[in-house]
Formats: C-alpha cells, sequence, structure tokens
C-alpha cells in the first residue's frame, strides 16, 4: 500500500501539472511537519515554482489549493508563511490505513516494485591490525544500510574488503622469519602479526638494510613462492578466526569475504586496459589515470601502478568494481568508509565513469568519533582503542546496571540481557549520529535508560510486551484498531509513515533517520498509554488499543533489528 505521504504527492502532482506545468516531474517535496500543530505533511512545491514563474508563492498555493480541494485523506490544505501547503489527515482514513496496513503485515510496506543488485562494501579491515574503534563505525553502519536495502526487497550482496595483500606483509615475513611462533600466531594472531610488524618497523629505522629484505619478501610473495605463500595464508586465516569473532559479537555477516588478495593476478589487466583506452598514461616511471577535464581532479591523477610495478589500493578496488560488475551484475555499489578516503573514491568513480561504467557508485563517509577533549578518541596510553575491548566494557558496563535493576533474575540471563543492551547501546549511539558528523564518544549517555539510545528504545519495547502479555486470554491481537483519541491518532499516524523512513535511510544511506523515527515512535507511545488505558479499558476498545500496542511493539523490533540491534523480552 501507498504511504499518506505518496498519497499526497500524487494528489499535489495532478493540481501541479494542470496548474504549473504538464512536464511537472515528481519533485514536490513533501515532508513530515516538524509541528504536528501545523498538520501532518507540507509541501513547498508553490516556493519552488514561485521562483521559476516568477510568481507570488503564496497566490500560487492557493491556486494549487483550490484545485487539490479536499479528499477522502485529507482535511483542506491550509497556507502557511511564505507559501507552505499544509495537509492534515482524516481520522478516518488513518484508521483505515492501520489497519489495512496491520492485516497486510509489513506495516504495509511492499517490496520494491524494482529490485536492484545492491553491493555494500563495508568494514574491510586490513589484517595483522586490530581492529580498532574507528572500523566500529564502517562495520555498523554498512550492516544497517544493508539490512534496511534487503528488507525493502533489493538484491543485496555484502562483501568484506579486507585489506589481506598489503606492503605490511613484507616486513611481517621478515619478522616471523626471524622470531617465527607458530603458537602465538595461532592464539592471538592478530595482535601477534601487529607486533611483529612494529618490531620490524622499528629496526628498520636505524638498520635500513631491514627496509631492502622486508622488499626482497614482498615480491617473492607477490610472485608466488610457495614459502611465503604459505606463510601469508597462515597469517591470513588465523586472523580471519579473531576477525570472525568480533563479527559474530557484533552480530555481523558477510555474504563474501573476498579481500585485496583474491584481485591480484587481474592487476596487471586492469592496468593494460585502461592504458589501452587511453584513460592512463606513464608518467615518471610510474603510471597514473588522469582526469585532464576535470577542475577538481586536474592536478590529483590515481596513481595504479608505481615505478617499482607495484600496485596500489586503488588498482585493486578498480579490479574489484570490474568484478562486482560483471559477476554480480551490480546496479548499485555502496562503500562504507572513513571521510579520509573521499578523494580516493573520487578518483576512482571517476576513472570507473570513464572507463564506461553506469553502476550507481556511492561513497558513504563518516566522521571521527571523538574524546571529550574533542580529539580524536585514544585510550588511557594514547593508543587506538581495541573494539575487542570496547565491547567487553560495553557488556560490563550494561552489566553493572542490570545486576542494580534486576538483581533476582538468575546470572545467566542478566547475563544475556547485558550483552544485548551493552551492544546494542554501543551500535546505536554511532548510527544515531548524522554520519558525517564527528562526535563525542559518551558511556554514560549511551548506555542511559532515557533519552535517544538503545536502552531506552529496547526496555519501550519490553513494556508495551508486557502490557499485551499480561491480556485477558480470551482477548486476541487482531483489531480491529479504531483511532479516537489525539495521542492514538498521532501513534497511528507515526506508524504510517515507517515506510518513507525506511525509503529515505536507503537513498540517503543515513540509518539516523531510522533512530530519529523510532524515538519518536516510543516517545509518542508513552504519551499514548499515559492517556488512554489500555487493559483497564473494556469491549473494542480494549481490543483495538491492545492490537496498536501490539503493533508498535513489532514496528520498534522491526527498526531495531534493521539497525543491527537485538531485542528482548524481558530485562
Ligand atoms: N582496507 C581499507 C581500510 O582499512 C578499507 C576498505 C574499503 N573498501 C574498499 N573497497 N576500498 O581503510
Amino acid at each position: 500500500m501507498k504511504t499518506p505521504r505518496l498519497l499526497i504527492a500524487a494528489e499535489v502532482d495532478r493540481a501541479a501539472r494542470t496548474i504549473l506545468a504538464a512536464d511537472f516531474k515528481e519533485d514536490t517535496q513533501i515532508k513530515p511537519c516538524n509541528d504536528p500543530r501545523h498538520g501532518d505533511y507540507q509541501s513547498n512545491v508553490a516556493m519552488v515554482y514561485g521562483k521559476t514563474l516568477s510568481r507570488n508563492p503564496r497566490e500560487l498555493a492557493a491556486i494549487l489549493v483550490q484545485s487539490i480541494g479536499e479528499t477522502n485523506i485529507f482535511h483542506l490544505p491550509e497556507i502557511a508563511g511564505p507559501g507552505f501547503i499544509n495537509f492534515r489527515l482524516r481520522t478516518a482514513f488513518c484508521t483505515q490505513a492501520i489497519n489495512e496496513a496491520f492485516v497486510q503485515g509489513r506495516f504495509g510496506i511492499e517490496p520494491v516494485a524494482k529490485p536492484q543488485t545492491v553491493v555494500f562494501d563495508y568494514s574491510g579491515p586490513n589484517i595483522a591490525k586490530e581492529m580498532h574503534l574507528g572500523h566500529i563505525r564502517s562495520t555498523i553502519l554498512g550492516d544497517a544500510l544493508s539490512r534496511v536495502s534487503r528488507y525493502l526487497g533489493h538484491n543485496v550482496i555484502t562483501d568484506n574488503h579486507l585489506g589481506d595483500w598489503g606492503t605490511q606483509f613484507g616486513k611481517i615475513l621478515v619478522g616471523y622469519k626471524q622470531h617465527g611462533d607458530p603458537e602465538r600466531l595461532k592464539s592471538e594472531p592478530v595482535l601477534y602479526l601487529e607486533e611483529l610488524y612494529q618490531k620490524i618497523h622499528a629496526a628498520s629505522m636505524t638498520d635500513p638494510t631491514i627496509l631492502d629484505q622486508a622488499r626482497a619478501e614482498l615480491v617473492k610473495l607477490q610472485q608466488g613462492d610457495r614459502e611465503n605463500l604459505d606463510l601469508w595464508s597462515q597469517f591470513v586465516d588465523f586472523s580471519l578466526v579473531e576477525l570472525n569473532k568480533i563479527y559474530k559479537r557484533l552480530g555481523v555477516h558477510f555474504d563474501y569475504t573476498l579481500g585485496e588478495s583474491f584481485f591480484r593476478d587481474q592487476l596487471d589487466g586492469v592496468v593494460q586496459e585502461l592504458l589501452d583506452h587511453g584513460i592512463a598514461r606513464t608518467s615518471e616511471g610510474a603510471i597514473c589515470a588522469f582526469f585532464d577535464n576535470d577542475p577538481q581532479l586536474q592536478d590529483k591523477p590515481f596513481l595504479i601502478k608505481k615505478s617499482d610495478e607495484g600496485f596500489l589500493y586503488g588498482t585493486t578496488d578498480l579490479a574489484a568494481l570490474q568484478y562486482r560488475i560483471k559477476e554480480w551484475k551490480a546496479d548499485r555499489i555502496v562503500y562504507v568508509t572513513d571521510g579520509r578516503q573521499q578523494l580516493h573514491f573520487q578518483q576512482l568513480f571517476a576513472v570507473a565513469h570513464k572507463w564506461g561504467i553506469s553502476t550507481d557508485l556511492e561513497h558513504v563517509w563518516f566522521g571521527t568519533i571523538l574524546g571529550e577533549d574533542k580529539k580524536p578518541i585514544k585510550s588511557r596510553e594514547g593508543k587506538p582503542i581495541k573494539l575487542r575491548e570496547l565491547l567487553d566494557e560495553a557488556e560490563l558496563r550494561a552489566q553493572a546496571i542490570i545486576d542494580e535493576k534486576r538483581p533476582e533474575l538468575p546470572e545467566l540471563q542478566r547475563r544475556e540481557i547485558a550483552r544485548i543492551v551493552g551492544i546494542g547501546a554501543l551500535k546505536y549511539a554511532d548510527l544515531a549520529q548524522n554520519r558525517n558528523l564527528d562526535y563525542v564518544f559518551n558511556w554514560n549517555k549511551l548506555i542511559a535508560f532515557e533519552g535517544n539510545t538503545a536502552p531506552y528504545l529496547q526496555n519501550g519495547y519490553v513494556r508495551i510486551q508486557s502490557i499485551v502479555r499480561k491480556r485477558p486470554p480470551t482477548d486476541h491481537l487482531k483489531g480491529p484498531i479504531t483511532l479516537v483519541e489525539d495521542p492514538e491518532v498521532a501513534l497511528g499516524k507515526k506508524m504510517l509513515e515507517f515506510g518513507d523512513v525506511l525509503e529515505l535511510v536507503a537513498i540517503e544511506n543515513r540509518p539516523h533517520f531510522l533512530c530519529v523515527y523510532l524515538y519518536e515512535l516510543a516517545t509518542l507511545f508513552h504519551k499514548f498509554y499515559e492517556f488512554c488505558p489500555v487493559l483497564k479499558s473494556e469491549g473494542q476498545i480494549r481490543l483495538s488499543r491492545l492490537a496498536l500496542c501490539a503493533m508498535v511493539a513489532d514496528c520498534l523490533k522491526t527498526g531495531l533489528l534493521l539497525l543491527g540491534i537485538e531485542v528482548l523480552e524481558e530485562m
């Protein structure tokens, strides 16, 4: 079924086509009103067209409103401010729509008419380096975005583009050949490899011949030397075991983990193709793609082969891009990384464009997590915060709260609650931010049971479920729902926005819209519950309110799960 927003848009479009322009395309922006006193939805079409047609927007709005008139869906629209048109939904329409959505399931959201194949590239840590706080953003954002797209009906492929073929392996191989300790490699691979790397790196400062050794080991590896390849594949395999523990704790799953190494035999071909097409040329011994006609990238060539014959991060990305289009038939590829890689992706996409690739490519970038001092967050020792330790701390902090709140629960149950609350709180704190902004990390805020946090929403879900469970055994949850009181109507209207919100999240690649929505939904629920008795009301009213409760609970749960956050039945 169509959301109220889309139904209103159809009416506005019809009027705009007859009055403003026959070729009017559906570009009216219908948005929910910020202040419900002004109405439920708002259109700015009169202002946009007022400008292009040089006419008074309020006059245009009046003409449009006259043509739109009142309908079964909304009352006569009102004109506000410089020429906004405000719409207020009819309660009867909302009641009918909410029941339709309830019966249809999935909140009335139908799978997209034209599913796309969308590849999500996220997380992609470099092997032999512990995952730290910075990695959480890419992992969690990518996970949430891919879940939402999948829910909307797209064919989603997730791929962890692991950094498993970098120059760091030269030093690590030198280190391992000197101090190899198979036991440590097995028991704490990532920490150990990082240590080896740092040891050799430090040694190379005083003894430059070590760099030559490292380069030689790297070349041997790249040329397929058996011994080095065997060692390297052990490094990768053991590291993956460890990484997978983190992914498991985070509830993050990848359809593929191809990694950079997967493309190593395709790099020569990619470079050759770009040379043949005149996209790349040799410059000072290296090979670069140039963007001569692009004012922004004119002086920023994209290096794809170094003068020492080595390939680069970007070369691998080009090979991966080609592969995803050829093998997976990707219509859209979404890369989730740190904002510092913006230039890299601009260049990558510019090369792709010249290469004739029409797949929709998007770089979804995010800002930095800051400490209380507003500087990139560090541990007490001034080192990056390890993701593993961060997850431990989240669980421990949640555990302390749960132990205090629910001492009567069995230990095992308390631990499970703490896990779900702790990890959920951590994820939500990140997802609730507009991703382009830096934000200050604050344990107390993120784990609080009040405010826009995961524990608040998880708790809301638990409370609603417990109301529903306490109903008389003869009461069913089939409705029908009748929206009568104001808080009830407001809650119903909010639920009818769910489909719009998910679509917005998918279009803009911004999960925080969903967080805002869930927070508002939970808040509206609490208002409803304050004013509208559920279990204490009688007959049809009780059945209606119970069904409404069940629907809100389901919406909260679905929304949280789409963010990758689990819910509990009790906490
Ligand atoms: N390994 C990269 C890093 O740690 C992230 C990979 C992102 N994906 C990509 N296709 N470039 O920064």
